[in-house]
Formats: structure tokens, C-alpha cells, sequence
């Protein structure tokens, strides 16, 4: 399973997918989360410690690594440096390690996205793609809010997008441009997880704007989250109701992966 999780600003992506590679490391499976957004906070949601949190270094950042790997010191453009750099190795050596969880966390390629031709956005996209080729893992992306991510085309190799929406129209009108995009890139398969539901009237709200097949669920609105959000606690430690609705969401996920 190699997962993309998306959606608009706010709505919980990050809340999401900490929470749900807690859940599947307990059920034995090794997740490779990657914070994908330059902005990251993955580390915290996910529950690795403020020191452990301190000392991450960003991949895009690991100067000598990308210049060992790639032939080419970051920061320069254009010349002469290896398309196919080998990455293998990285989820094993730099990934911060809690349970099966590896966290990578990317940075920002310095010159513009991950679309640049740079050794450091090379670099990047290489370690995507080799990521999300690998199947015996789960790989779990919490990409950067909106749709630009999509069109540097990092994700084109994912098995699932799930959009995060919040009963609302803005953010159904963010989730529809991830649909439109991802299925333009040939993702077979768009899910949309509800968060921040705090009414049945919202609840149908969201279930009446998706199918029964592409709605797995959603989270509740619930002020532990917050709480554990101003502690730097994980909604998985804070024994948040996200977590049970992650639970249910998951198995409903697992269940469509068996189906095919
Ligand atoms: N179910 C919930 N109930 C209450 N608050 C929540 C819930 N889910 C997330 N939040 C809060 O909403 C805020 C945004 O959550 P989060 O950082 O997970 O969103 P995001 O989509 O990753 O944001 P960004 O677009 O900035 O990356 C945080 O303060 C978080 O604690
Ligand atoms: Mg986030």
C-alpha cells in the first residue's frame, strides 16, 4: 500500500496520518511515513519526542549525502550529475524510528520544488519513487496542503489518495480538484476521509458529497486533539475518539485494499 494523504489547509492531514501509522505499526505492518510538506510537523502527531524532533534533518538538506549520491553539490542547476542516484539505503539509515514507524522528512529542494532539475530535487524524486515502487511496506505521504504537489508529479506512483475534508464547501472544492487531478495522473484510487465532524447533520452533509465506496469515514470533532496538539502530544497518546475513528477507517481501508 503506498498512500498519499491530501487535502486543504487545516483539515487534519497531519492528524490523520500520525494517527494511522500508530495504528498500523500495531497491527505489525512497517510504515514508512514521509512528511512530504516543508512545513513539517509529522514527527509530533506520529509521538516521537520534542529532542528526537529537534534533531531531524530535513533529506533535502543532507548536503554531503545528495553530493555523495548524486555527484553534485546542492544549490547548483543544470550540469552534469546522476538522474539515478541510489537511495535504497535511506529509509534504514536516516529514518527516525519508533516501533515499525520510519519517519523521513524531505525539506524543500532549495530551488523550487521537487520538479527542479537540481541534485537535491533529483535526489528527492528518485527516493519518492523508489519508496512507493517497494511493496512489502506501507508508505504513508502527508503531503503539503492544496494541489500543487500534484502537479510536480510526485505522487504519480501512489496506490490511494485520501483526501481529508472538513464538512464544508471550501473543502469539498479543494477535495474535487485533488479528484480531478489525481484521476488525470492515473490514480485508480480517490478516498475521502471526514474530519472534524461534529454533528449527524454534518456527518450527512459529508456522505451525501461522496459514494459509500470512496467515503471510509470520518474522525470526530474532539478537543483532546487540540489539547494534545498545545502539549506537542500525539492524538494517538492523548486517547483521543480520532483514535477509535482512525480504527474503524483503517480496517475499512484494509478491507478495500483485500477486495483489489
Ligand atoms: N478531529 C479533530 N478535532 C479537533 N481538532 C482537530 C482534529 N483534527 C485536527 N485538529 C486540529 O486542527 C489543526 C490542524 O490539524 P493538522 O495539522 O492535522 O492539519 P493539516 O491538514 O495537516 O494542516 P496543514 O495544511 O497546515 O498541514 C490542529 O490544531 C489540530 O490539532
Ligand atoms: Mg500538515
Amino acid at each position: 500500500m503506498k498512500i498519499a494523504i491530501s487535502g486543504k489547509g487545516g483539515v487534519g492531514k497531519t492528524t490523520f496520518t500520525g494517527t494511522l501509522a500508530r495504528l498500523l505499526s500495531d497491527k505489525g505492518f512497517t510504515v514508512i511515513a514521509v512528511d512530504a510538506d516543508p512545513d513539517a510537523n509529522l514527527g509530533s502527531a506520529i509521538g516521537f519526542t520534542p529532542e528526537q524532533i529537534d534533531a531531524i534533518r530535513p533529506i533535502a538538506e543532507m548536503s554531503d549525502l545528495i553530493e555523495e549520491r548524486t555527484g553534485a553539490r546542492p544549490g547548483s542547476m543544470g550540469g552534469v550529475f546522476k538522474l539515478n542516484p541510489q537511495v535504497e539505503d535511506i529509509p534504514e539509515r536516516y529514518a527516525l524510528r519508533m516501533d515499525h514507524i520510519r519517519l523521513l522528512t524531505l525539506g524543500r529542494a532549495k530551488k523550487g520544488g521537487g520538479g527542479c532539475f537540481c541534485p537535491e530535487g533529483v535526489f528527492l524524486k528518485r527516493l519518492l519513487g523508489h519508496l512507493i515502487l517497494r511493496s512489502e511496506e506501507v508508505v504513508l505521504l502527508d503531503m503539503e496542503a492544496g494541489i500543487e504537489h500534484l502537479s510536480r508529479g510526485t505522487t504519480s506512483h501512489v496506490d490511494a489518495f485520501i483526501v481529508i475534508v472538513e464538512p464544508g464547501t471550501r473543502s469539498l472544492q479543494t477535495a474535487g480538484e485533488v479528484r480531478r487531478m489525481a484521476t488525470d495522473l492515473g490514480i485508480r484510487s480517490i478516498l475521502i476521509v471526514g474530519n472534524k465532524v461534529a454533528s449527524p447533520k454534518e456527518l450527512a452533509f459529508l456522505k451525501k458529497h461522496f459514494s459509500p465506496e470512496e467515503f471510509l469515514g470520518a474522525l470526530s470533532y474532539d478537543r483532546a486533539v487540540i489539547e494534545a496538539d498545545l502539549k506537542g502530544v500525539a492524538p494517538y497518546d492523548a486517547g483521543s475518539r480520532v483514535v477509535a475513528d482512525t480504527r474503524e477507517i483503517l480496517d475499512r481501508l484494509l478491507q478495500q485494499f483485500q477486495k483489489g
